[in-house]
């Protein structure tokens, strides 16, 4: 499997079977994003919640590979309202897709839509792909059930917040790679806007004085998991 950073929030993951999923895809508006929107495809695409820096250009990219979205129960009858083909799912739910398992897991956030509509719980999500399991926290602050989540499913990636103001700041992220105790933590969701600057290699050190590994991304940079 590929992972793919493709800055914010937003990774594009390629299976062995070369099935493509897009979580969090925003790329209009977003200063860091290292693609243009008509050079993304998406087979599935994930929405953590509803804001519009992880919605993004979602609508854009199924539009034109009819792509599978896969959200809370309340986000995908958005999706469908607007036209997509969906996946209805809810917090604690798992499911068996095409490319592998994906449950999703509770959030600490909020989840309006752009145009002000309920988008339902905001999630986190766990996902099974060619043997390894990664864990996209989605925005979320600090929640000691974490610690149940990495016990019941082992973690090779975690991707996670540490921008602050909106979701977890450096320290808490590093106290939630504490709990998760994931093999490798993947910091995400910083230096997009001014409010969320943080600098990567400060958790990367701090990361490391816990016993654990850290990857920084780059954005636009894909590694092979
Ligand atoms: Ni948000
Ligand atoms: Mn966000």
């Amino acid at each position: 499997m590929k992972l793919r950073y493709l800055s914010h929030s937003g990774f594009q993951i390629t299976t062995s079977n070369n099935q493509t999923i897009l979580i969090d895809p925003f790329i209009t508006g977003n200063p860091n994003a290292p693609v243009k929107v008509e050079d993304l495809k998406a087979d599935f695409i994930v929405l953590t919640h509803a804001h519009g820096d992880h919605i993004g250009d979602s609508f854009t990219i199924a539009k034109k590979c009819d792509s599978l979205f896969i959200c809370v129960n309340e986000l995908a009858n958005y999706c469908a309202e607007k036209g997509f083909r969906a996946h209805n799912m809810h917090i604690g739910g798992s499911h068996n897709f095409d490319f592998g398992y994906l449950k999703f897991t509770i959030a600490h956030h909020g989840s309006m839509t752009p145009d002000n509509t309920y988008g339902g719980e905001p999630a986190g999500v766990i996902l099974k792909i060619d043997g390894k399991t990664l864990y996209h926290t989605g925005d979320t602050g600090l929640f000691y059930d974490m610690k149940l989540i990495g016990e019941m499913n082992p973690i090779d990636y975690i991707l996670l917040p540490i921008g602050d103001n909106f979701t977890m700041g450096i320290t808490d992220a590093v106290k939630a790679v504490e709990l998760v105790n994931p093999k490798n933590a993947i910091p995400m969701h910083y230096n997009t806007f001014p409010v969320i600057e943080a600098d990567p290699e400060e958790f990367k050190i701090k990361v490391e004085a816990i016993g654990k590994k850290c990857i920084i991304m780059q954005f636009g940079e894909e590694i092979e998991l």
